[in-house]
């Protein structure tokens, strides 16, 4: 059963969701208290970001050992808790994995330190001496996706100047070698730990990454091909994990890959390698109706080369809110509402990342309280990405809004206790209620596992379409003028229409 074909996917942020021990901070058994909620809002499978043991330096994303549980989340046992749980609530759940590097704190990295250049140690990572006079210079020009150079050099056995090791992102994450077979069927254990433990699958973390080109060439024009990512030896890595997750029947796997091109793109969804492959299109798209049905129809295109099928998101942990986005205030969250109408309607699979369920926006937190590694790391010029990470509101009142009793570890806006899931759960016109009835109906009209689409004249600004084999007509409108809908019931709004079947700009609706 190819279930993963038109799952809605809803991402949790471990550590903003729900915190159930009061350290402010999110965890595995606050997920647990939440899944009634998850099973009313209709998603198919949950993708938890990593909750492994790490010194956080990248907020999980430097795992220090990918077959444990930071005791900040909880531990082993409140893990298979949550998966048997989740099962319950008709609920799959899936685990993010990062293989392209680990933390600087893995007992693999601490010995690759401890020895020596040309040891069996460091050939796990990507160790080489420096360029110029006493090798002074990085090995070569590639830089850190935070910001500077992606090396740093250590200290040999004398304590005098050593070599110098890639990462791609933080010091603190090391890259790991992929040639390196240790590292494969390190993988592979990794792979079977968790599967045997009951997930339903894994999206993986940087899945153009892991392989390098062996000569390491510098870095071209910005615009030039980028030598770090999308080197065609990954699609090998790929093959591995697929092999092994196809023993489990109904696993899943998912890729979030930065390829812009959709003919590289495609070729992660051959069918031995991922099942799904994310990049946050949408989320590049203006509001501008010519643009995003350029962007639908490429992104149809590529993945019908290899028979493979969308996946659609328009956020994530790394990426601005969608309500902030599109300019924030009422028309942002118009926008936003109308948008999501647009993405649910498409055929394929929808992530959606929690909080925007609820329209929340970003949140403008205070210099002194960032504590995303892009903005001490790039010298204070990049605020990073905890805007979009603050914890979730559950109930409206301060300090901790239902999320945690204690302080929650970014502070929450007092504009967030009126978004929250209480609140909106008893309205029908707030944008929870929305997406409830928008899941719901997105999967009784039919045709989400086709992957083709009919669209239909509409005027300057506007877009309609049909998936083929569904019932279900949505309609955008991103002009300035109230335009009339296409003909049919309505079955679903973003917001209010006007007398007359008109629909008001910043709108979307579905028809049957
Ligand atoms: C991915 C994650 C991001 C993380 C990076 C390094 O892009 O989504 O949050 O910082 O990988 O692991």
């Amino acid at each position: 059963m190819q279930w993963w074909r038109d799952a809605v996917v809803y991402q949790i942020y471990v550590r903003s969701f729900s915190d159930a021990d009061g350290d402010g901070i999110g965890d595995l058994d606050g997920i647990r208290s939440r899944l009634g909620y998850l099973e009313l809002l209709g998603v198919d499978v949950l993708r938890l970001t990593p909750f492994y043991t790490s010194p956080m330096a990248d907020h999980g994303y430097d795992v220090a050992d990918p077959r444990d549980v930071d005791p900040v989340f909880g531990d082993l046992v409140t893990f298979d808790a949550l998966v048997a749980d989740a099962h319950k609530h008709g609920l799959r759940v899936t685990i993010d994995l990062v293989p392209n590097h680990t933390s600087s704190e893995h007992e693999w990295f601490r010995a690759a330190l401890a020895s020596t250049p040309g040891s069996p140690e460091r050939a796990r990572f990507h160790f080489r001496p420096g360029r110029g006079a006493g090798g002074m210079k990085p090995p070569n020009n590639w830089t850190s996706a935070f910001g500077g150079p992606a090396w740093t050099r250590v200290r040999d056995s004398t304590d005098g100047p050593g070599e110098w090791y890639l990462h791609l992102f933080t010091r603190e994450q090391p890259d790991l070698n992929w040639t390196n077979p240790e590292v494969w069927a390190d993988m592979e254990k990794t792979l079977r730990f968790w599967l045997d433990r009951g997930v339903d699958g894994f999206r993986i973390d940087v899945a153009d990454g892991m392989s390098k080109p062996e000569d390491l060439p510098d870095m071209v024009a910005h615009d030039g091909p980028d030598p770090r990512f999308d080197h065609d030896g990954v699609h090998d890595v790929h093959r591995m994990i697929r092999a092994v997750v196809d023993h489990y029947p109904d696993a899943m796997v998912m890729g979030e890959l930065g390829v812009r091109d959709g003919e590289r793109f495609a070729l992660y969804l051959r069918n031995d390698e991922l099942h799904l492959g994310c990049r946050a299109v949408l989320a590049d798209a203006p509001f501008a109706a010519e643009r995003i049905r350029e962007i639908v129809q490429q992104s149809l295109a590529a993945v019908s080369s290899v028979d493979a099928t969308p996946t659609w998101a328009y956020s994530g942990h790394d990426l601005s809110r969608p309500v902030t986005r599109y300019g924030g205030g009422a028309g942002g969250v118009a926008r936003a509402r109308a948008l999501a109408l647009v993405m649910c309607a498409l055929p394929g699979a929808v992530c959606l990342y929690n909080g925007d369920e609820l329209g929340l926006p970003d949140v403008d937190l205070p210099d002194e309280l960032l504590q995303d590694p892009l903005w001490s790391r790039c010298g204070r010029t990049e605020r990073g990405r905890d805007a979009y990470r603050v914890p979730l509101p559950w109930e409206g009142g301060p300090p901790g809004y239902g999320f945690t009793s204690g302080a929650p570890w970014l502070p929450m806006p007092a504009e967030y206790g009126l978004a929250s899931v209480a609140e909106q759960l008893e309205d029908t016109e707030s944008t929870l209620s929305l997406f409830r009835r928008a899941i719901e109906l997105r999967r009784a009209h039919g045709g989400v596992t086709d992957t083709t689409l009919e669209w239909f004249g509409a005027p300057e600004g506007c877009l309609a379409f049909r998936r083929s084999g569904s019932t279900l007509v949505c309609a955008l409108n991103t002009s300035d003028v109230p335009v009339p809908l296409p003909p049919g019931d309505i079955l679903l709004a973003s917001g209010p229409l006007l007398d007359g079947d008109l629909l008001p700009p910043d709108t979307a609706a579905w028809l049957a």
